[in-house]
């Protein structure tokens, strides 16, 4: 398997440019079911999360065509209904197919996504609310099959704000018959971004990017042309990786309004962020400042950034205290990033990490997307040789042309091919 090795001590500096949003990019193509005709959807990263989804689309007969960051979905003739457990245990997002297929097809196989290494990550309430919605859900042999002959408009509350689960249920309801109203939806940008295409699809909803959305079904799509969102998590990986090596980025092409909880926290740790024409510019401070860290939904600050944040309070002066509230198994990163010699105790949800002068490199094992990046940016800075970050298969999930990026900002970060197990 392949490892990432980096050369710690060398300061980013100069410009990144920030690519297409996975977690928009996933469900847009996702929604690329609901109707035949050719969409072309532009800033699509290169991503295997990316190549997953597609795969599975491919299987169900979806047509794809591949230009640089432009690719063109057709799904006229669809052939099939089922995700099967191969394909899902890679990516628990392909759940995202359920939505669109029940609407188009009227019926769906998918294989039920299992827990991964943040948390149990059930998907009880995609289910519960496409049942008040009409359709018949039973599981068998680890497979969801769902059907509904006419999917109907329903009222809705979700327990708890699931992204996911927002984006599946706006699929699976903007052909539905009636207006489906859902309360407690997640407000994440990328479901704005979702709504925004399927609205060019002919789709009538409102209030997407808040936690009331109104759909009313319409009875014919066509399809559209859509340019993704910016990676909000990616940006703020830079951003991070600005402020921890002491650097001066300018993170090109992302949105300041996505990642406003992130600039302030940064701020607080004495990091110059500056907003400028196109993005983003972070300067890291001489000696950084502990903050306190709580993860909410959006516009909280992002369980997907808290890994990446703590790599940077274990070299921050003080201590600082990580609630994680979204996922309940959220601090896999830090037997790890304790390998590098972070100081850091676990208790329940919270994390209490004592600044370090300085962290030691040393192997570590990447154990999920967001926690290679945490290693990665806690080896910029680690000192003492090479830190090698191995297993980064799931870095290359999320991240696009990762090393590449790290070394067009002066950092010495190479991967190196290792043997297949
Ligand atoms: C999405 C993102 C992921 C991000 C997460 C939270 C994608 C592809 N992934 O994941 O990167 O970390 O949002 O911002 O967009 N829950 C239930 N029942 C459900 C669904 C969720 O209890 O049916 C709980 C989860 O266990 C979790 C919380 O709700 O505690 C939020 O999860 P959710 O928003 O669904 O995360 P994902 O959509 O899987």
């Amino acid at each position: 398997m392949d490892k990432i090795v980096i050369e710690g001590g060398h300061p980013l500096k100069g410009v990144v440019k920030i690519s297409g949003a996975k977690n928009a990019a996933l469900p847009i193509i996702a929604a690329g079911l609901l109707t035949g005709g050719r969409h072309r959807l532009l800033n699509i990263p290169r991503l295997r999360d990316i190549r997953t989804i597609r795969y599975i689309m491919e299987k169900l007969g979806t047509v794809f065509q591949e230009a640089g960051d432009v690719l063109e979905v057709n799904s006229d003739n669809l052939t099939a209904h089922e995700a099967p457990y191969e394909l899902v245990k890679t990516m628990r997002a392909s759940i995202l197919l359920l939505g669109p297929l029940l609407a188009r097809l009227g019926r769906a196989k998918i294989s039920l996504p299992g827990g991964c290494a943040i948390g149990a990550r059930p998907i009880n309430l995609h289910l519960k609310a496409l049942v008040s919605m009409g359709a018949d859900i039973y599981m068998e042999h680890g497979y969801i099959n769902a059907t509904a002959k006419h999917l109907k408009g329903a009222d809705l509350f979700f327990d708890i704000p699931t992204v996911t689960g927002t984006e599946n249920i706006l699929m699976a309801a903007v052909t539905a018959r009636g207006t489906t109203t859902l309360r407690n939806a997640a407000n994440e940008p990328e479901i704005k971004d979702l709504a925004k295409m399927l609205s060019a699809m002919g789709a009538d909803i409102e209030g997407a990017g808040t936690d009331t959305i109104v759909i009313h079904g319409v009875d014919h799509l066509t399809p559209c042309e859509h340019t993704v969102i910016p990676d909000r998590i990616e940006a703020g990986t830079f951003m991070i990786g600005a402020a921890i090596t002491g650097g001066d980025v300018h993170v090109n092409g992302c949105r300041p309004e996505h990642l406003t909880a992130l600039t302030e926290k940064l701020r607080q740790t004495g990091t110059e962020v500056t907003i400028e024409d196109g993005g983003i510019r972070v300067q890291g401070p001489e000696s950084i400042e502990s903050v306190d860290i709580k993860t909410m939904p959006f516009p909280g600050f992002a369980t997907d950034l808290q890994a990446q944040f703590m790599a940077l309070m274990s070299v921050a002066k003080g201590w600082s205290m990580f609630r994680e509230t979204v996922f309940e198994n959220r601090f896999i990163h830090v037997s790890e990033l304790r390998r590098l010699g972070a100081d850091i105790e676990i208790n329940g949800n919270q994390a209490l990490i004592k600044g370090r002068e300085r962290l030691l490199s040393a192997p570590v094992m990447a154990t999920d997307l967001r926690a290679s990046a945490s290693l990665i940016l806690a080896g910029l800075v680690a000192e003492g040789g090479l830190t090698e970050v191995h297993r980064i298969y799931h870095l290359d999930r999320g991240y696009e042309a990762i090393e590449d990026k790290f070394n067009g900002l002066g950092a010495k970060i190479r991967r190196e091919k290792g043997p297949v197990v």
